[in-house]
């Protein structure tokens, strides 16, 4: 089928179930809900035969759904209306929650019902149920309604709240009322759930040291306790602030004035000055509550280091600490390494927000570039053991890259990658020219990078960009990750992998050094750091600013 998608914002929502629907064999392609006019010349040109909103911030006019089925993905249960739909069920306390595939008509999702998937809720920022659980039952429920369009025997539900399958309720707007922390009054667990129906957009808005700020990255802590909103003290960019019961983390904040998502210390600054740092080890094996970015367990002969920075984004500070954690584990007695990246994404590269708020932009961007590349060069040379990259959620342009610098690359089913850097106007880095032409040919690295269009784990593997794709249930893609690293660890032909990977190594270093392709790509970055009126500047600001697209991005005229 020819499907065009109308979307907000190309999310991942939207770029998850454009990489499915091209996986069923279907041709998709993109439009922003931007202008009538611009919509109604796609739809003309491109003659879809249907409609499908995946993320949708506003109505679509009339004239759009009464001449093509339209469908709305909504991310909520039968009969669940309104926008803020998983604020409210985290807020709820719902165990279980769903995505509806409702056909678009004049009242707010009230349209005929196609196809639901539902899902147990899981205790995590509302972000990540939507990168995980929502795209899962998003991906089934599509597949689901353009099965049941195609057949004549199928008779859509009504929106009629006296069925009994229909459980879910209109709901209003949440506003900051809603998620207002009462800090006298309420406990850790009460606070952790508003910020996460709160994270990752809009957060929850409260104020510090006089600075009024929206608060996001909460973690529970299980020893430092203090009075209610009390700074107890500062790691890592993260501040453990005190509560009724207990004691949690809160890892970034956003000015209300200047509107950027930054580690909390960084919003605080001098604030934070008498307050103490809590150092932990720079590796934390010990199960414990409390903020920590990297972490690592042992397993068969397995070294599985997890980064846990948020959105993926890394600093200069972060590349440096992991690549100490990894320099330090290699000593160990493993004989394969994981890096497990983050939860909700592997890595989407250097820290873009941080940069930003910079005042000496050019210099700390271009030092944050430097050691995301001494990082890939550690894992690129690291001789002594087989690495892989396990992605577990998304990854983008230099954390694509930094996969790419292990070994072996797997994918949970359904992980959507971004390889390209093009679209914040960068050349791109981390030894991308190197490791992704030998892995998967000079011509389709050429291409990836120059469409900028996502790319789904299936697709990925096809081509080789991706080495195994696993479960997209987390529990059967780690059992199906460690029984593939175990079996790595104990073959056979574990010293012939290691001599096979020295032995290409010194070959490609023949024929050619491999860091002269990093001091090539630096070459080529260089003047979006240290021109002022660079592109990667403009669009970074406008990244980093969520300034709203008010045009479909050119890339996807072809889509
Ligand atoms: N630096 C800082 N923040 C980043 C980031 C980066 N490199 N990459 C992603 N983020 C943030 C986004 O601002 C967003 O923030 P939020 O907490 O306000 O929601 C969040 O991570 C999720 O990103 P989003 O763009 O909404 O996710 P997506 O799944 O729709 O898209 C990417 C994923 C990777 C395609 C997209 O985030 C991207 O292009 N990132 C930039 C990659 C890059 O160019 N890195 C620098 C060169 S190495």
């Amino acid at each position: 089928m020819r499907i065009l998608l109308i979307v907000s914002a190309f999310n991942s929502l939207s770029q998850r179930i454009f990489v499915d629907l091209k996986e069923l064999g279907h041709s998709p392609a993109v439009i922003y809900a931007a202008s009538e006019n611009e919509m109604q010349k796609k739809i003309q040109d491109f003659n879809p035969d249907v409609i499908v909103c995946p993320y949708l911030k506003k109505k679509l006019p009339k004239t759009i759904w009464e001449n093509k089925p339209t469908f709305i993905i909504h991310p909520g249960i039968m009969g669940d209306r309104g926008a803020y739909s998983l604020d409210w069920a985290i807020l709820e306390k719902k165990q279980i929650w769903g995505v509806t595939i409702i056909k678009a008509n004049d009242i707010l999702d009230g349209g005929d019902i196609f196809a639901s998937e539902e899902f147990a809720m899981r205790s995590a920022p509302k972000a990540s149920i939507y990168r995980h659980e929502v795209a899962t039952a998003a991906s089934k429920a599509l597949k689901n309604a353009l099965k049941n369009l195609e057949n004549k025997d199928f008779t859509p539900k009504k929106l009629d709240y006296a069925d009994k399958e229909i459980k879910g309720r209109a709901h209003p707007f949440m506003t900051q009322n809603e998620r207002k922390i009462e800090w006298q009054k309420e406990t850790t667990d009460e606070i952790i759930k508003k910020i996460y129906a709160s994270d990752s957009f809009p957060g929850v808005l409260d104020e510090f040291f006089g600075v009024e700020c929206y608060l996001f990255g909460a973690q529970k802590e299980e020893f430092l306790r203090g009075n209610p909103k009390e700074i107890l003290a500062k790691r890592d960019g993260a501040v453990c602030v005190g509560t009724i019961d207990g004691a949690l983390w809160i890892s970034h904040m956003k000015e209300k004035e200047k509107m950027i998502k930054l580690p909390a210390a960084f919003v605080l600054k001098e604030k934070l000055l008498g307050v103490r740092e809590n150092r932990i080890p720079l590796i934390l094996e010990e199960k414990r509550e409390t903020f920590k970015e990297i972490f690592f367990e042992e397993k068969d002969s397995v070294g599985y280091l997890y980064f846990e920075f948020h959105n993926g984004a890394m600093s200069a500070h972060q590349c440096v600490r992991l690549k100490y954690a990894i320099e330090s584990v290699i000593e160990r007695d493993i004989k394969v390494l994981v890096l497990m990246g983050g939860e909700d994404f592997f890595c989407n590269g250097i820290h873009l927000n941080i940069m930003e708020d910079s005042k000496k932009k050019a210099e700390d961007g271009w030092s944050n570039l430097h050691s995301m590349n001494e990082l890939a060069r550690t894992i690129i040379f690291s001789t002594n053991i087989i690495t892989v990259s396990a992605l577990r959620g998304g990854a983008g342009a230099g954390g694509v890259s930094l996969a790419g610098a292990c070994d072996f690359v797997v994918a949970k089913d359904g992980t959507v990658l971004n390889p390209h850097y093009m679209n914040l106007g960068l050349f791109g880095s981390e030894y991308w020219t190197y490791t992704l032409p030998k892995k998967i040919g000079a011509e389709k690295a050429d291409e990836l990078m120059q469409k900028c269009m996502p790319i789904g784990a299936q697709e990925a593997k096809r081509i080789k960009l991706v080495d195994e794709v696993f479960d997209e249930n987390i529990d059967k893609f780690t059992k199906e990750l460690q029984e593939f690293c175990s079996e790595l660890a104990k073959s056979e032909d574990y010293h012939d992998l290691l001599l096979k990977k020295r032995e290409k190594l010194k070959n490609d270093e023949l024929e050619k050094s491999i860091d002269s392709y990093k001091e090539e790509e630096l070459k080529k970055s260089y003047d979006s750091f240290y021109d002022e009126n660079s592109l990667f500047h403009k669009l970074r600001y406008e990244f980093v600013h969520k300034l709203c697209q008010t045009q479909t991005p050119k890339r996807f005229k072809d889509a």
